[in-house]
């Protein structure tokens, strides 16, 4: 049986006794309305560690005064079922009076890998994940942690994090799981009419394209975006808001492609009201 556990003080009890008895500790945090991009976290934490915590929490601070916050789906007893079938340990669901008290002021901030890309259309975003990650990792205290490719950026802004504050936390990511038809997995994908999930899957297939390019010899990181701004330019419904080609780590925009560099090509587009994002990631 999964423990659900509400209060702060009582999931650091828990983390602080399972290492008394040597146990290793893997935390997977979401916002819930868990997919199978989220089963794999858990099942690679799983994999990896003596108890896992699964975090569950639509965290306020990371959303803008006009996103989704307050129709974000929430289905927490669903969510802890599909946690325990993944073999999950522990939940750990906060109330936001746990996370935020009264007079709440202290953020982090991941100065230059928070402003560009995501950062830029959603200001504050990765103050809010950066303070609410860190956190967690205070609260329920892991030796791994487990985060997902799709959010490229969060990952880096959480590798950053990790190093910089000296969390004892070992950062593991987990690929992007996608439909059949190549669009990545993601909570917000129910917010699609069916016609515009049947064009959806032009993203992934613009960024293989891409990819497919730079692996033919494309080395003009314009190029590339262009390439990928036309594909997606021709799917009905679609905008695109951006796509960028950097390098993976620092994420500073590339001109040209050299060898031996990872590189990261992302992109965010809107179909209708939904923002979907998405990014491959690859050597040459
Ligand atoms: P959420 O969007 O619920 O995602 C939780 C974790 O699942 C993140 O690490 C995300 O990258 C991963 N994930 C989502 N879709 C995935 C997919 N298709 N394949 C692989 N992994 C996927 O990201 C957040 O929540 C929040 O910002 C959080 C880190 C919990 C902080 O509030």
């Amino acid at each position: 049986m999964i423990e659900q556990v509400h209060i702060t003080a009582a999931m650091r009890q828990a983390s602080d006794a399972l290492r008394a008895r040597g146990k290793t500790i893997a935390v997977v945090p979401t916002m819930g309305a868990l997919h199978e991009g989220h089963r794999a976290l858990i099942r690679e934490a799983r994999a990896r560690a003596d108890a896992v915590v699964v975090t569950l929490y639509v965290n306020p601070t990371q959303f803008g005064p006009h996103e989704d916050y307050s129709r974000y789906p929430r289905d927490p007893a669903r969510d802890a079922a599909v946690a325990e079938a993944g073999g999950a340990d522990y939940l750990f669901v906060p109330g936001d009076g746990e996370m935020y008290g009264p007079g709440f002021q202290t953020f982090i901030t991941v100065e230059q890998l928070s402003t560009p890309l995501e950062g830029a259309s959603r200001p504050g975003h990765f103050r809010g994940v950066a303070t609410v990650v860190a956190k967690l990792f205070q609260i329920t205290n892991p030796h791994y942690a487990l985060f997902g490719q799709k959010d490229a950026q969060q990952v880096a802004v959480v590798r950053r994090l990790i190093r910089d504050l000296n969390f004892p936390v070992e950062l593991v990511v987990v690929p992007t799981v996608r439909g059949e038809d190549g669009l990545a997995l993601s909570s917000r994908n129910a917010y699609l009419s069916s016609a515009e999930r049947a064009e959806a899957p032009v993203l992934y297939r613009s960024l293989v394209r891409a990819e497919e390019a730079a692996r033919g010899g494309e080395r003009s990181a314009a190029a590339l975006a262009s390439g990928v701004a036309a594909m997606v330019g021709t799917a009905r419904g679609a905008s695109l808001e951006y796509v960028a080609v950097v390098d993976a780590e620092t994420l500073q925009p590339l001109s040209r492609l050299e060898p031996g560099g990872r590189v990261l090509i992302c992109l965010a587009a809107r179909f209708g009201a939904t923002r979907l994002i998405d990014n491959v990631q690859f050597m040459v």
